[in-house]
């Protein structure tokens, strides 16, 4: 069983770990209530739409308008509203920071946990290894060098690294563009989760100590996927990568000694709401929507054969879950993040 647990990957320079114990990572607690802030990475699953941002991708900017100044980063608000995210209302980060949940603008410097997102709707790790889905797409790797560059010397005038928190989650584009690659694919996903920790060097050079993961869903279970006896990706293959990043997260935190690495197991949270969804207040898992993106879908939605309420399904499209699991899945990670 490879997911059978959750993974806590937690390495403290501090003696006692070294000292023989029964459970000694179980005792490390990830201080995510002493945190100012929540700096975000990734695709379309984790993006919120910023008023300065790309229009349905992003926070701020793009690949073709690269640079921003610190005053368009600081009076960048986050949007709120049914087209402000790709599940139709708010998403993981922002249930867990609750900031920019409330319909319109919320300024990320007025929450009580800052959510600076430069998540890209479309990103994939590097187009070292796959396309970009547009020219203006920011990979992952180009998401950190941006950061690194117009962000961080920004943001680092108000915001003390050891307050915020780093969350990734990236690798779903990637594991779909190539599942139908000619590649020896544990060896392919172990290079893109080089490339991805390489990149996430960088942010660990400009001060940054705790860092959050989330590993792949059952993306062998999206509607299109449980349609067909050849799901692109297989279980295999989100395995394989969920593997990887495993690995190469555990090899991160040995090496640097003195950072907090935990991967969140979104996989098996996100299988058991498929497996039991009565528990969740979820009925289809097998569907989505066709109206999803109508704007009268929450009350209308029989109008588009939907014999219940948008909030009832699992995914909220093709390839994107509900808002509705996304609350869940940062309820739960919450939990998890305290324990
Ligand atoms: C470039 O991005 C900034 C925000 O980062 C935005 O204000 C500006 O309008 C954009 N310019 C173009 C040409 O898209
Ligand atoms: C959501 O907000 C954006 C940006 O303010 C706006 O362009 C868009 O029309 C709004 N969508 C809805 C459904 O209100
Ligand atoms: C953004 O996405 C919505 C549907 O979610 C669409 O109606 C709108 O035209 C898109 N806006 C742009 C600028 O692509
Ligand atoms: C980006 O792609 C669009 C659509 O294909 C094209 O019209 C535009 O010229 C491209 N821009 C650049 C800078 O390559
Ligand atoms: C993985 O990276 C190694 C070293 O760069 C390269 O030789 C190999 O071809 C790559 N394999 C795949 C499947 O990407
Ligand atoms: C999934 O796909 C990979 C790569 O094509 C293949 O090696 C593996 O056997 C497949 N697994 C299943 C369960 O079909
Ligand atoms: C699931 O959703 C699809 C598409 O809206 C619908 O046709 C089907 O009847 C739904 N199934 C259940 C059990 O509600």
């Amino acid at each position: 069983m490879l997911w059978s647990s959750e993974l806590i990957l937690t390495l403290l320079p501090f003696a006692a770990f070294n000292v023989a114990s029964p459970t000694p990572r179980s005792r490390d607690k990830f201080d995510w209530s002493s945190k100012k802030a929540l700096i975000a990475f990734g695709d379309s699953y984790t993006y919120v739409q910023g008023t300065h941002g790309h229009q349905n991708y992003s926070f701020i900017a793009d690949q073709l308008n690269f640079s921003y100044d610190a005053e368009t980063l600081l009076s960048n608000k986050i949007v709120q509203n049914q087209t402000a995210t790709a599940e139709g209302g708010p998403n993981w980060v922002e249930y867990l920071t609750k900031c920019g949940l409330k319909p319109g603008l919320t300024s990320p410097k007025t929450c009580s946990k800052q959510l600076w997102d430069f998540a890209f709707a479309g990103a994939d790790i590097s187009t070292e290894y796959t396309p970009l889905h547009h020219n203006y797409t920011v990979s992952l790797v180009n998401q950190i060098s941006q950061f690194k560059s117009y962000g961080a010397p920004v943001l680092q005038t108000f915001l003390k690294p050891s307050k915020s928190l780093i969350a990734v989650w990236i690798g779903i584009n990637d594991v779909g563009d190539s599942s139908k690659y000619a590649v020896n694919f544990p060896t392919f996903y172990n290079n893109l989760t080089s490339t991805l920790f390489s990149s996430v060097d960088k942010l660990y050079d400009l001060g940054y100590r705790s860092y959050l993961f989330m590993n792949l869903p059952p993306l062998d279970r999206t509607p299109g996927n449980q349609a067909t006896t050849t799901p692109h990706p297989n279980a295999t293959q989100v395995a394989w990568y969920n593997d990887a990043l495993a690995s190469k997260a555990e090899q991160f935190g040995k090496e640097k000694g003195d950072v907090e690495v935990r991967v969140f197991d979104a996989h098996s949270r996100l299988s058991a709401m498929l497996d039991d969804p009565a528990k969740y207040g979820i009925v289809n898992t097998t569907n989505f929507c066709a109206g999803y993106d109508q704007p009268d879908i929450d009350t209308n939605y029989k109008a588009y054969g939907c014999p219940t309420p948008l909030d009832t399904y699992f995914w909220f499209n093709s390839g994107h879950m509900t808002s509705h699991v996304h609350s869940i899945l940062a309820a739960e990670l919450e939990d998890w993040l305290k324990e």
